[in-house]
C-alpha cells in the first residue's frame, strides 16, 4: 500500500515538473505565434510601401509599383479587385485616399496603383506631381467587396468599366487567365478617345490569349480614324454581346456620372439588384447637385464642429469650422493642429472603418450609403461622406 502511494507521489510529481517545464518553455498554445502572425500578415493595421517604378500610362494617369519598405514584413495579400487606401502628409494635412490594385495577387513581391489625374484632386495631383522612386508612404490593408466569388458569381461574368475604373479588373483579368479560371468574361471598357485607353496592350494580350475573355473598347470621343464602337456603354451594346443576361454577374466600376447612366442601363435589361457589384462612389464634386440635398442650406454657410476626443490619455473637447459643402472627415483632416486621423478607408461611405457618434446636430448623408440599422439607430455617421448642416457635436471617443 505505502509502496502505491510512493509510486503516485512519484508521478505526480513527475507531472508537475513536466508541466512546469512545459510552462516555461511554452508559455502559450504551440500555434498561438503562427495565428498571430498570419494574422498580422493579412491584416496588418498599416503598411509601409517604398516607389521602386513609374510608368506614364497616358497624358494624365500614372501607374506606381510599391514594394514593402520594411526588409522584414512581406505586403498583404489580397483579392483580385481590392483596394488600399494611400495616406499621405500634405503640408500638415494628413489624409488618405483609397486606389484599387491592379497587379496580379499572385504576385507577393509588389503592388501596382493606376493613379489619375482629378480637376483640383488634393491627393491624386499631389501623387502624380510630387511622389518619385524611393519615396515611402503608408497604406492600409487591402479592402473592397469587389472580387470574385465563385459560390455566388457563377461563371459568366460582365466587367463594365470607365476610364481609370480599369484598374481593378485588370488585376481580375490578370488573376483569372493566371489561374486558368473557366469562366466567360466580357468586358465593356468605356473612354473618351483611344489615348485614354488605359492597359490597352495588356489587354489585347489577354484577349488574344483567352478566347474565353471578350474586350470592347467604346470611345464616347473617338478620332477619325477609329472604326470601333462608341458613345455610351448601353444596354443594346451589351446585350448585343452577352446575348441574355441569364446566370450573369456584373461588375461595376466608373465615376458618378457614369454610375447613374448604367444603373438605368441594368435596370432596363432587368438585371437583378443582387447580380451587381458596384465598386464605391467617391464623393461628387459638388454635393448640393446630389437629390436630397436641401435646397434652403447656402452652400456658402460655415458650420461650427464641437469634437471630443482623447489626447495623452485625457479626453478633451475642441471647436472648429468646417464647410457644409465639404464631407466632415475632410474638414477635420484640414485642422491640421488637432493631429487627429480617423480612421478610412474607401472614403465612401462602404467599409464603415470611419464610423462615428454624432452627439448632436444635423448632417446630409450621400443617398446611395447604407449604414447598419444598429449604428443608425445610436447615431452613428459615416463622416466621409456626412456634410454637415447645422453646428455638429462628435464624439470620437464614443466608438
Ligand atoms: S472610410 Fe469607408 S465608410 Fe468612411
Amino acid at each position: 500500500m505505502e509502496k502505491e502511494i510512493m509510486d503516485d507521489v512519484k508521478k505526480y510529481q513527475k507531472l508537475e515538473k513536466l508541466k512546469k517545464w512545459r510552462d516555461e518553455v511554452q508559455p502559450i498554445p504551440w500555434y498561438f505565434d503562427g495565428l498571430e502572425n498570419l494574422c498580422d500578415r493579412i491584416h496588418p493595421d498599416k503598411q509601409f510601401l517604398q516607389v521602386t517604378d513609374i510608368k506614364q500610362l497616358s497624358k494624365d494617369t500614372k501607374l506606381f509599383r510599391f514594394v514593402s519598405a520594411k526588409p522584414n514584413k512581406l505586403l498583404a495579400p489580397f483579392r483580385a479587385g481590392q483596394y488600399i487606401g494611400l495616406i499621405v502628409d500634405i503640408n500638415g494635412v494628413r489624409t488618405s485616399r483609397p486606389f484599387s490594385l491592379a497587379s496580379s495577387p499572385n504576385q507577393l513581391a509588389y503592388y501596382e496603383l493606376g493613379v489619375k489625374r482629378k480637376v483640383g484632386g488634393f491627393v491624386s495631383n499631389y501623387l502624380l506631381e510630387k511622389l518619385k522612386i524611393g519615396d515611402i508612404l503608408e497604406a492600409t490593408e487591402p479592402l473592397g467587396d469587389l472580387y470574385y466569388n465563385r459560390t455566388f458569381h457563377g461563371k459568366d461574368l460582365v466587367f463594365i468599366a470607365g476610364g481609370s475604373g480599369i484598374t481593378p479588373f485588370i488585376s481580375l483579368l490578370k488573376y483569372i487567365s493566371e489561374q486558368n479560371f473557366k469562366l466567360n468574361i466580357w468586358l465593356f471598357f468605356g473612354c473618351l478617345s483611344e489615348d485614354d485607353i488605359l492597359f490597352k496592350d495588356e489587354l489585347d494580350d489577354i484577349q488574344t490569349r483567352r478566347p474565353n475573355i471578350k474586350i470592347q473598347y467604346i470611345l464616347s470621343e473617338p478620332g477619325p480614324n477609329w472604326d470601333g464602337p462608341y458613345g455610351f456603354i448601353t444596354k443594346d451594346k451589351i446585350l448585343d454581346a452577352i446575348k441574355s443576361i441569364e446566370n450573369k454577374f456584373f461588375y461595376i466600376v466608373g465615376n458618378r456620372a457614369m454610375y447613374s447612366f448604367i444603373q438605368e442601363q441594368m435596370k432596363e435589361l432587368g438585371v437583378p439588384r443582387h447580380r451587381v457589384i458596384y465598386e464605391f462612389y467617391g464623393v461628387p464634386d459638388d454635393v448640393t447637385r446630389i437629390v436630397g440635398w436641401p435646397k434652403d442650406i447656402k452652400a456658402s454657410s460655415t458650420i461650427k464642429v464641437t469634437i471630443e476626443f482623447i489626447q495623452r490619455g485625457r479626453k478633451v473637447k475642441e471647436i472648429f469650422d468646417a464647410q457644409c459643402v465639404e464631407p466632415l472627415l475632410n474638414s477635420l483632416e484640414r485642422e491640421k493642429d488637432l493631429g487627429i486621423m480617423i480612421n478610412n478607408g474607401c472614403r465612401s461611405g462602404a467599409c464603415a472603418l470611419c464610423r462615428t457618434k454624432l452627439v448632436s446636430g444635423k448632417i446630409f448623408m450621400l443617398p446611395e450609403v447604407t449604414m447598419r440599422e444598429i449604428d443608425q439607430d445610436y447615431g452613428y455617421i459615416h463622416p466621409c461622406v456626412s456634410y454637415p448642416l447645422t453646428d455638429i457635436h462628435i464624439d470620437l471617443t464614443l466608438i
